[in-house]
């Protein structure tokens, strides 16, 4: 591959809901001053701005008209990993496991993928920082191919499930899913999630377009049996390795 040194190192962080992707970005960021950009966020976005105007996701004319409108209108704080929508941050209505759930059901549509591929593609390589890490389901397959390392995260659907029960406040478990209550016993709550967490993978593992699938050339890394401090450990040794060589 030629390297041309004014673009970014780019790395491809991609996997299933979970896996630890956005934790892991967000530690080496810290630790390391890299730019990330959080693709998840825009399918987000599109299904948060589709519900708020009340359009079906079964309506594909309208939600062209939402993801055209959001793409003239929309800003990325690549700082504080903000997204803004017509100058306001629309960033706290993105982080429930609702809003993850509705952005897997716009991220289907082949229209809506299309036209975020040049977004996506020009937040990445503008980016000022030597290193930028993207992370999403496709980044390593379609939106940047010839990424400089391409990583996929997992981990089994239970850890994945667990470490989700944890992070969540239990006024916000109620929206992990409609058949669950936030004072139904741990173990009925954790395999709602786990239910749900299943058909999301599923559904972005079959879709038609662009569907979650582990690049030929990626490293997988298995964070089951790791924790967290052990995963960023790691996935930064995998991209200092390959970035001292660009150098
Ligand atoms: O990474 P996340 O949980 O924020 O992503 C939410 C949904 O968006 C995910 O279930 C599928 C979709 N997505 C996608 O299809 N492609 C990406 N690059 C990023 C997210």
């Amino acid at each position: 591959m030629t390297q041309d040194k004014n673009k970014p190192f780019i790395v491809a962080i991609d996997g299933p809901a979970g896996g630890g992707k956005s934790s892991v970005c967000a530690q080496l960021c810290i630790q390391e001053g890299w730019g990330y950009i959080n693709t998840g966020a825009l399918y987000r976005a599109i299904a948060f701005l589709a519900g708020k105007k009340a359009i079906a996701f079964t309506d594909h004319g309208q939600l062209d008209d939402v993801v055209g409108d959001f793409v003239e209108k929309f800003q990325w704080d690549s700082k504080t990993s903000t997204l803004y929508y017509d100058g306001e941050s629309i960033s706290e209505h993105l982080q429930t496991e609702e809003a993850g759930a509705k952005a897997s059901q716009v991220a289907k549509i082949e229209t809506v993928r299309k036209a975020l591929i040049p977004v996506q593609r020009h937040l990445i390589f503008s980016s000022l920082k030597p290193v930028v890490l993207a992370d999403g389901r496709d980044i390593g397959t379609v939106i940047v191919p010839d990424a400089d390392l391409k990583v996929f995260l997992t981990a089994n659907l239970k850890t994945r499930a667990q470490r989700r029960y944890t992070q969540l406040e239990p006024q916000t478990l109620k929206t992990v899913s409609d058949h669950i209550s936030s004072s139904a016993p741990a173990d009925d709550q954790l395999n709602a999630i786990m239910h749900d967490m299943a058909l999301r993978d599923e559904q972005d593992e079959k879709r038609g377009v662009a569907p979650l699938s582990m690049a030929p050339d990626a490293i997988l890394v298995d964070t089951s049996d790791q924790s967290l401090e052990q995963v960023v450990d790691q996935v930064k040794a995998l991209i200092l390795d390959r970035y001292r060589l660009r150098k």
